[in-house]
């Protein structure tokens, strides 16, 4: 997390078009610990390949690949579903695709937000065809109840209110994916 991130610190340059601070930075990074502790534990014997969603969970791949303590690897893939609006069309397209073969690959997609879940959905679905031998999901944030797609989620960082929100790789229009904090939008689109 950034060096100059203090929990209350509301960035000047964004402030006009953020509500309120949904997970401060220091409860971003004390989670992603956990997380990373947990996944530790749990793939001693199998480090994983992490998938990274680009572009919303960059920061969050980031930051959790080192709090890994094994020899994981690492792949980036690039998915679009929203256009510029905020709310998921339900259609899903690969902008890029992995580099590496998935086969007996024990598979740990690394996503920002899970919303509808139509984009995890499709994603499991397109990935799980390539034989991996476990595939599973670390979602920073879960939005309560709007999911309409059943999802179960190996990891979760935080259960969040369905608002909009942006920051720590979240967008709106490709801006204020550069915060430490993250919090509810409350400017236009
Ligand atoms: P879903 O398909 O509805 O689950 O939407 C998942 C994708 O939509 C995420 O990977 C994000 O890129 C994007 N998304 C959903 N909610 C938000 C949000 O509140 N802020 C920014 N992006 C979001
Ligand atoms: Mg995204």
């Amino acid at each position: 997390m950034g060096q100059h991130s203090s929990e209350d610190f509301t960035a000047q340059w964004a402030a006009h078009d953020l509500g309120e601070v949904v997970v401060s930075a220091k409860e971003v990074h004390d989670r992603v610990i956990e997380l990373g502790q947990q996944i530790t534990r749990d793939y001693a014997n199998n480090p994983p390949l992490l998938v990274c969603v680009l572009k919303g969970a960059i920061n969050f791949m980031s930051d959790l690949m080192r709090a890994i303590e094994l020899p994981v690897e690492v792949d980036f893939m690039a998915v679009s579903s929203y256009g510029a609006a905020t709310k998921t069309s339900g259609v899903v397209r690969i902008v890029k695709d992995l580099d590496v073969d998935l086969l007996d690959r024990d598979v740990l997609i690394v996503e920002d937000v899970v919303d509808s879940g139509l984009t995890l959905n499709y994603l499991r679905q397109y990935l799980g065809a390539r034989s991996p031998k476990s595939l599973e999901v670390c979602a920073l944030l879960l939005k309560k109840g709007e999911q309409r797609v059943e999802q179960s989620l190996k990891y979760v960082g935080f259960s969040i209110p369905s608002d909009f929100v942006v920051g720590y790789g979240l967008d709106v229009n490709q801006r204020y994916r550069n915060l430490d904090a993250i919090y509810t939008f409350t400017g236009e689109v």
